[in-house]
């Protein structure tokens, strides 16, 4: 039994100040859900207060984006030391924004994926095709090439740390998200690319989760299918009910 997980990315938005409030009104309302791992991955600057304030909360946290190297002459990045400094739980590696507005590739995605599992730190590695490769029928193709590269050289012994995000870039903060069915098709495709790469029996506990315009409206329909296994929310986890709601479905 894969338990679930569903992971909030506020992305860049949210002062530390609007974070805690934001978690202080999401707390209470998730206190009682034991049956879902539940993640808040907000703007770095709010991490360390979020943790604090979350201590003895089910509510883990989450790094947006890291650097490979431990440290260097790497201006305005993040190192994996930093955030395990601050109890940091999971890291986000290669989410499409990553890839698209900064030009991340697979193979520096394949060094972060690495790094992290290296350091025992909690990955959701993102995967997904355009709206292009989409209609040009390569969506199966394009996320097991991802598969392939992004996990290149990982040991199967360190998969327990490893979530995979499959989020078509097309759904991504459009309101029009994939439906179970295309959703479920990418998720067995991806599970079948895992199971060559790592067996079968990796391959069936590893957590697939959804993204792109996940809400509570939809949440419950995507779970049903038998290959997905969480979600991770961008617009609907800016506001503490929805988010909660798509928790509790
Ligand atoms: P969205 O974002 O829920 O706003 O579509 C999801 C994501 O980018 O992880």
């Amino acid at each position: 039994m894969r338990k679930p997980i569903i992971a909030a990315n506020w992305k860049m938005n949210l002062t530390i100040e609007d974070a805690l409030s934001m978690v202080d009104e999401l707390a209470p309302l998730l206190a009682d859900n034991a049956k879902v791992d539940i993640v808040i991955c907000p703007n770095s600057l709010a991490l360390p207060a979020l943790k604090q304030k979350l201590q003895t909360s089910n509510i883990k946290i989450g790094a947006q984006n890291v650097h490979f190297e431990p440290s260097g002459a790497f201006t305005g990045e993040t190192s994996i030391p930093m955030l395990q400094a601050i109890d940091c739980d999971w890291v986000i590696a290669g989410h499409s924004e990553r890839r698209a507005v900064f030009g991340e590739s697979d193979d520096l995605i394949n060094r972060k994926v690495l790094a992290l599992l290296a350091a025992g730190m909690g990955t959701m590695f993102c995967i997904g095709e355009t709206l292009e490769q989409r209609n040009d029928n390569e969506t199966l193709k394009v996320v097991q090439n991802q598969i392939k590269t992004g996990l290149k050289d990982v040991n199967a012994g360190d998969l327990d740390n490893l979530v995979i995000a499959y989020e078509p870039v097309w759904a991504i903060g459009t309101g029009q998200t994939a439906t179970p069915e295309q959703a479920q098709e990418a998720h067995r495709s991806i599970r079948q690319e895992l199971s060559n790469l790592f067996g079968k029996a990796h391959a069936d506990e590893l957590r697939i989760q959804y993204g792109g315009s996940v809400k509570k409206e939809n949440i419950g329909d995507l779970m049903l299918q038998p290959d997905i296994d969480g979600a991770l929310v961008g617009g609907a986890s800016l506001e503490a009910k929805s988010f909660a709601a798509i928790c509790n479905y």
